[in-house]
C-alpha cells in the first residue's frame, strides 16, 4: 500500500478517533529505529504511516514486523507526503540536517535523534526554520525521560545532595562503532543533555581503529566549582554505565545496568571543622546510611514520544527542543576542537 491510499483499518481508526492522531513517517530503521516505530505505534495519539530506509535488509525487517505500513527506499516520499504530520529522523548524524530541513520545509514537525546536527550552524538554521514555519523540533535526549534521571533531578532540586561538587560518568563498551562520528559525539550527548550552563570544556582522546576517536575523556567546567567528567570508550571489554554525583551532604551512585537498584544514595560526606591555619584544618568524614529510591518504571521513549505528540497538539515547546539540541552540539563542537589540539581549554 502506498501513501495516500487509506486502508480499511486506518479509516476505521479515523472514524473512532475523529482522526486527531499525529501521523508519523520514520526515516532510518537500523538499530534504534525499531524502538521509535514500536513506541509510536503503541501510543493512542499517534500512528506510523510509513518507514523509509536506504538499506534493503532494513526495509525487509520493517516489512516483516509491520506488513500494514508503507515501506519506502527513498525518504522523499515521506518528507513530502500530505498524509504525514511529523517525521522521525533516526538515521546517522550526518543525514540529520538535510532530512530535518526537508521535513520542515514541507510543513512537518520533526523528532530527530541525538546529536541534533553535525554543527552549531546547522542546528541554528533548523531552529530558525522551525520558528518561521511554526513547527516543533524535539531532539531525542531519551536520557531525560528515564526514571533514574527524573529521580536524580528531583533529589538535586530538593537539595538532598547539598551543594553539588562533581558529576563523573563512565560510558564504555565494545562497539557499536559509528562511521560518521567519534565516540564523544556518539556517547557523550546523553550526559550533556542534562540542563546546566557550562563555562568551558577540555577533551582528550585517541583513535585506534577507524580514524575516529574511539576513547575520549571530556571535562566540563560549570559555575560555582562544579565539574563534570565523562569517560567514553568503544574499546572496553566490559560494558559500564556508572555515574557518581558528589554533593556537600550526600553522594549518589547510578549504575544504569543494575536491574533492581540503579540509584544508591549515600549519606556520606566530608566536613572541614576548622580553618584556623593550613595545618590546623580538620577534616572529618561522615559515613551514614545508604538507600535505593524507587524509580518510575515506564519506558523512557514511550514517555518522550507521548510528550512530543502532546507538544504538537497543544502547541507547547518541548524541554528537549532544538535549542536544547543546539546546546549539546555546541559542547560537542567545543569538545572536538579541544580534542584535535590535545586538550586545549575551550571557553563557551
Ligand atoms: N537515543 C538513544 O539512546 C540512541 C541509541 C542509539 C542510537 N541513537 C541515534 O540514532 C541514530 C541512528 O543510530 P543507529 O545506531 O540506529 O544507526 P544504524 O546505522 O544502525 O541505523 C541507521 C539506519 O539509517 C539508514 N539510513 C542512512 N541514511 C539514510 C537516509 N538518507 N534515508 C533513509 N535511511 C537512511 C541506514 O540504512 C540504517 O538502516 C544516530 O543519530 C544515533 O546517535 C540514539
Amino acid at each position: 500500500m502506498s501513501l495516500g491510499e487509506a486502508s480499511d483499518d486506518s479509516q476505521l481508526m479515523a472514524e473512532k478517533t475523529g482522526d486527531n492522531m499525529i501521523n508519523f513517517g520514520v526515516v532510518g530503521y537500523g538499530y534504534w529505529g525499531p524502538n521509535i516505530v514500536r513506541n509510536l505505534a503503541s501510543l493512542d495519539s499517534s500512528r506510523v504511516r510509513a518507514i523509509a530506509d536506504v538499506s534493503l535488509s532494513a526495509r525487509k525487517r520493517a516489512h516483516k514486523s509491520y506488513p500494514e505500513i508503507t515501506i519506502a527506499a527513498d525518504p522523499t516520499e515521506l518528507l513530502r507526503s500530505p498524509d504525514i504530520d511529523a517525521i522521525a529522523v533516526i538515521s546517522p548524524v550526518w543525514t540529520h540536517y538535510s532530512l530535518a530541513k526537508e521535513a520542515l520545509e514541507n510543513g512537518k514537525h520533526v523528532f530527530v535523534e541525538k546529536p541534533f546536527t553535525s554543527s552549531v550552524e546547522q542546528a541554528e538554521e533548523l531552529i530558525e526554520l522551525a520558528q518561521k514555519k511554526r513547527l516543533k523540533i524535539m531532539v531525542d535526549h531519551t536520557f531525560l525521560f528515564t526514571g533514574a534521571v527524573k529521580k536524580i533531578a528531583q533529589l538535586v532540586q530538593e537539595g538532598t545532595l547539598g551543594k553539588l561538587y562533581y558529576y563523573d560518568s563512565t560510558r564504555v563498551n565494545l562497539g557499536l562503532f559509528q562511521h560518521d562520528v567519534n565516540v564523544l559525539w556518539d556517547l557523550a550527548p546523553h550526559d550533556l543533555s542534562i540542563k546546566a550552563p557550562p563555562e568551558a570544556v577540555v577533551a582528550t582522546g585517541q583513535s585506534h581503529v577507524n580514524g575516529k576517536e574511539d576513547v575520549a575523556h571530556l571535562t566540563i567546567y560549570f559555575p560555582d566549582h562544579i565539574i563534570a567528567h565523562i569517560n567514553v570508550n568503544w574499546l572496553s571489554p566490559v560494558k559500564v554505565r556508572t555515574t557518581l554525583i558528589g554533593g556537600e551532604t550526600r553522594m549518589l551512585v547510578w549504575n544504569d545496568l543494575d536491574p533492581d537498584e540503579k540509584i544508591k544514595v549515600y549519606d556520606k560526606g566530608v566536613k572541614v571543622t576548622s580553618r584556623l591555619g593550613l595545618y590546623e584544618m580538620l577534616v572529618s568524614y561522615r559515613t551514614g546510611d545508604m538507600w535505593a529510591p524507587q524509580l518510575e518504571q515506564v519506558e523512557a521513549l514511550h514517555s518522550e514520544l507521548s510528550y512530543f505528540v502532546e507538544c504538537i497538539t497543544n502547541g507547547e515547546d518541548p524541554i528537549n527542543d532544538g535549542c536544547a539540541g543546539l546546546r549539546v552540539v555546541r559542547m560537542l563542537e567545543a569538545g572536538s576542537k579541544s580534542l584535535s589540539s590535545r586538550g586545549a581549554f575551550i571557553k563557551l
